[in-house]
């Protein structure tokens, strides 16, 4: 049987620069989709899939993440006073008994696969999840719960992947696969023009990665964008350790776009006991205007 996951690392250090002005101040992982930021999102899809050791690699200005996940006695105090008892409650299930938060600055910004390698010494070596806040994936089983199903079938490593129109490979990173093998990854590549492209079957943000990725990380040099790319690593570990693309069942919203976020927003708006209702009808009247 598999190893069990315990540790999901999330890289926050970025600075969320397409919502500026709104992240000068605080962290776009703080943004919120209706009532909570996406990092609680990514937190409790994280729990949900068994992680007990939640490891936020952060950088400056993003100590408000850190006080999210803290307690608040003050605040706890306040609404038990006022009889808010569901609020409470609401604010005291966000870290679980025995589930651990740590907190590791990236010093400087080298890139997603440096960000993931700061994590290692709160990892070790064991299979590790990483989550990133940005794709916000709806879906009935989380995704993450998803792929460490998967792994269980056939362990190794697991990555998750969508198809995306051929003209956008750019944005991600791409892989090819062995269909007959589990869709075993044979190839991956950051970011590549269209032309270039193995496929249009693109990593979104969602890892299950063996240790050895850390030995690889090490010695990954510079790659698209002048960063550590994490894709440069899971290529130079696929000769060691099979990895494969999992096409998650749920859609994803790519909230570090401003379109993404909206989206993701009233699809959420929609769902949620508080506001669904009145939203759609909402949305109806500014439709038919
Ligand atoms: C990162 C990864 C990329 C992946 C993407 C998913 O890119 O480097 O391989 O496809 O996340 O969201 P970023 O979006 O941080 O530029």
């Amino acid at each position: 049987m598999s190893q069990k996951i315990r540790a999901a690392v999330f890289p926050v250090a970025g600075r969320g620069t397409r919502f500026l002005p709104a992240t000068k101040a605080s962290p776009k992982e703080m943004l919120p989709i209706v009532d909570k930021p996406l990092i609680q999102y990514a937190v409790e899809e994280a729990i949900d899939a068994g992680a007990t050791k939640l490891v936020f690699v952060t950088g400056s200005s993003k100590r408000a993440i850190e006080d999210h996940f803290d307690t608040d006695p003050e605040l706890e105090t306040a609404l038990k006073d006022a009889g808010k008892d569901d609020l409470l409650k609401s604010i005291q299930a966000i870290v679980p008994d025995g589930v651990a938060c740590i907190y590791i600055r990236q010093g400087e910004p080298l890139g997603l696969g440096h960000a993931v390698l700061c994590a290692r010494p709160a990892v070790g070596d064991e299979p590790f999840f990483v989550h990133l806040a940005d794709d916000l994936i709806a879906s009935d089983v989380p995704c993450l719960t998803q792929m460490a199903a998967e792994y269980e079938r056939h362990g190794g490593g697991v990555i998750a992947v969508e198809t995306v129109p051929p003209e956008d490979t750019s944005s991600y990173g791409i892989v090819a696969v062995d269909e007959a093998d589990n869709n075993r990854i044979v190839r991956i590549v950051e970011k590549p023009a269209p032309e270039n492209a193995p496929s249009n079957l693109a990593v979104v943000g969602r890892y299950l990665l063996p240790g050895a990725i850390f030995d690889k990380l090490e010695t990954t040099g510079r790659g698209a964008g002048g960063e550590i790319q994490l894709t440069d690593a899971i290529a130079d570990l696929l000769d060691d350790v099979a990895v494969y693309a999992y096409a998650f069942k749920g859609e994803r919203f790519d909230c570090g776009s401003k379109l993404g976020y909206l989206k993701a927003t009233v699809a959420h708006g929609l769902e949620h006991p508080d506001t669904g209702d009145a939203f759609r009808k909402y949305l109806a009247d500014v439709i038919a205007r």
